[in-house]
């Protein structure tokens, strides 16, 4: 019989002192920025996996291609009784993986977002009987205690979300995970790649404008959060690929100067026309620096596939 269990690392009162921290941080300095994990509220979320329908945003499309390309050979090669997903979201690209894992015992999803967890468990477990579904709501980019299941196990970072942490943040994280496996366990790690500026921008700034509002929805959660009074239509959505770092960067541009009262941090913050914050990072990889970035933190690429396209590479790595 299929079971769910779902276990909050975070208490409430730990996510609103997260969240107070990471604004009254990021506003007070220059530039101004935030961190993208407070996007995910249940709004956020349902954006997110609004962007991943939308006919610019082709990461995830070639993702599920390779995954129904190579789940078998996944599976074949990790024998995974237990899956742990960071940023899981949906679960939506996972199933390819859970269908053709027949030895899988867990499931455990990892992330922010309560109400993506729960949907995501409720549909898996209306179509599989024998799943254990152990859902933990926990940040990813801090220590986390993953529950007792059967090894061998295969940790997931899909969609790319990698590419969300900075280079810092990125290293600390992979070291976090090596330190998640033990031998004959194995990471999936989603890495979206370096390609034409044009393809890049135009998926991070769609005609319809959805991600225009899933960009704004984290001054909605600040405001409801935190008391503040962002009008965010006076935030212009922008989206620009820094060809240096190779990523793209999300930012929110005051249209005029503003001043935004922050009552539960009994702040107020001042904008000039024109002022950015931002508030997403998404990096494009090529091969070897993934591979490089792998190495250093004690982990070995086996495997690199991508789709027919060449736009979006997953690789699988085990502990060295
Ligand atoms: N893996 C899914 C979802 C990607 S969206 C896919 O490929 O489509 C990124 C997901 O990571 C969201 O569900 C968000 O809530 C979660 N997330 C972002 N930052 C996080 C963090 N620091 N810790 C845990 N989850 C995080
Ligand atoms: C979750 N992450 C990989 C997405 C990305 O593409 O960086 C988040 C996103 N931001 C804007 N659109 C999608």
């Amino acid at each position: 019989m299929s079971t769910f269990q779902l276990t909050r690392t975070l208490p409430d009162d730990a996510m609103a002192a997260a969240l107070r921290a990471d604004v009254m941080h990021g506003l007070t300095r220059t530039p101004k920025e935030l961190p993208p994990k407070w996007f995910y509220d249940a709004r956020g979320s349902e954006l997110f996996e609004e962007i991943t329908r939308l006919p610019e945003y082709y990461p995830t499309r070639a993702e599920r291609e390779i995954l129904v390309a190579r789940s078998a050979r996944i599976a074949a090669e990790t024998g995974a009784r237990t899956l742990v997903e960071l940023g899981s979201g949906s679960s939506e690209k996972t199933r390819h993986i859970l269908d053709a894992l027949t030895e899988l015992h867990s499931y455990v999803p990892v992330d922010v977002s309560e109400s993506a967890l729960t949907g995501a468990a409720e549909a898996l477990l209306a179509e599989r009987p024998e799943l254990h579904v152990h859902a933990l709501i926990a940040d990813f980019t801090r220590s986390l205690t993953l529950p007792e299941t059967p090894g061998p196990r295969l940790v997931a970072f899909l969609g790319g979300t990698i590419g969300n942490l900075l280079p810092g943040e990125r290293q600390a994280f992979l070291r976090s995970v090596r330190a998640m496996l033990s031998p004959g366990d194995a990471l999936l790690l989603g890495t979206d790649l370096v390609k034409e500026e044009a393809v890049l921008v135009a998926a991070y700034d769609d005609a319809a404008g959805v991600t225009a509002e899933f960009n704004r929805n984290v001054l909605a959660v600040i405001n409801r959060e935190l008391g503040a009074d962002f009008p965010l239509d006076d935030f212009a959505h922008v989206a620009l690929w820094n060809a240096e770092e190779e990523w793209i960067e999300m930012r929110l541009r005051a249209r005029d100067a503003v001043t935004v009262k922050i009552r539960e941090l009994d702040l107020v913050v001042s904008f000039v026309a024109g002022e950015e914050i931002r508030t997403e990072v998404s990096a494009k990889f090529r091969q070897e620096g993934v591979r490089a970035e792998l190495a250093e933190a004690g982990l070995k690429m086996s495997e690199w596939w991508t789709d027919a396209a060449g736009r979006f590479a997953l690789s699988l790595s085990t502990a060295v």
